[in-house]
């Protein structure tokens, strides 16, 4: 090998070694690096903050329709009645979920007898007072459900989701 040659192996063989640790410096400072700027997964926008209701426009088992957190994806709104997981409210019986089921996007429908979600495509069942935990079908991931609060005046408010809505790398979208 000539000196030349030599040389620009070692230029070459120094700045592969150094990518890493430019990734490294770039990760400490908060920079994101090429790698995370492009990962679909990388989303660091803020879920918003959107009354969804006040606690008097809810009757026990009564859903109500709405979309969160963005007119893209639609959600249910109801009040169990009885504890629920991650449950919002005085009672804790305060839920919402996508309407999207993790299976292949159907559109759920509440059933009020069994306080759960059914898709009419393929029949998953999902359970509402379980924090949407798959009970039966295909689906492989739980419901999507929505981080819920409650003020002094009874207004609910969504402040954001807790698993992947269904067809989407991201809840929010930029
Ligand atoms: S799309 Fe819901 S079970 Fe298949």
């Amino acid at each position: 090998m000539s000196d030349l040659s030599r040389r620009n192996f070692l230029k070459l063989s120094a700045g592969i070694a150094c990518g890493p640790c430019a990734a490294n410096v770039l990760s400490q400072t908060g920079i994101p690096t090429e790698a995370e700027a492009h990962s679909p997964f990388a989303t660091t926008l803020p879920y918003p903050r959107k009354k969804l209701a006040n606690v008097n426009e809810l009757a026990v088992g009564k859903e109500l329709s709405m979309t969160y957190p963005d007119r893209f994806s639609p959600i249910s709104l109801l009040k169990l009645g009885r504890r629920a997981v991650n449950g919002a409210g005085a009672d804790h019986d305060i839920v919402a979920f996508s309407r999207y089921c993790t299976h292949m996007g159907g559109t759920l429908i509440y059933r009020p007898e069994s306080g759960s979600y059914r898709c009419p495509l393929h029949y998953a069942t999902f359970d509402a007072a379980k924090g949407g935990l798959i009970v039966i079908g295909q689906a492989t991931d739980n419901l999507p459900q929505l981080d819920l609060e409650v003020d002094g005046k009874g207004d609910i408010y969504a402040v954001g989701i807790k698993g992947l809505i269904y067809g989407r790398q991201a809840n929010i979208l930029t």
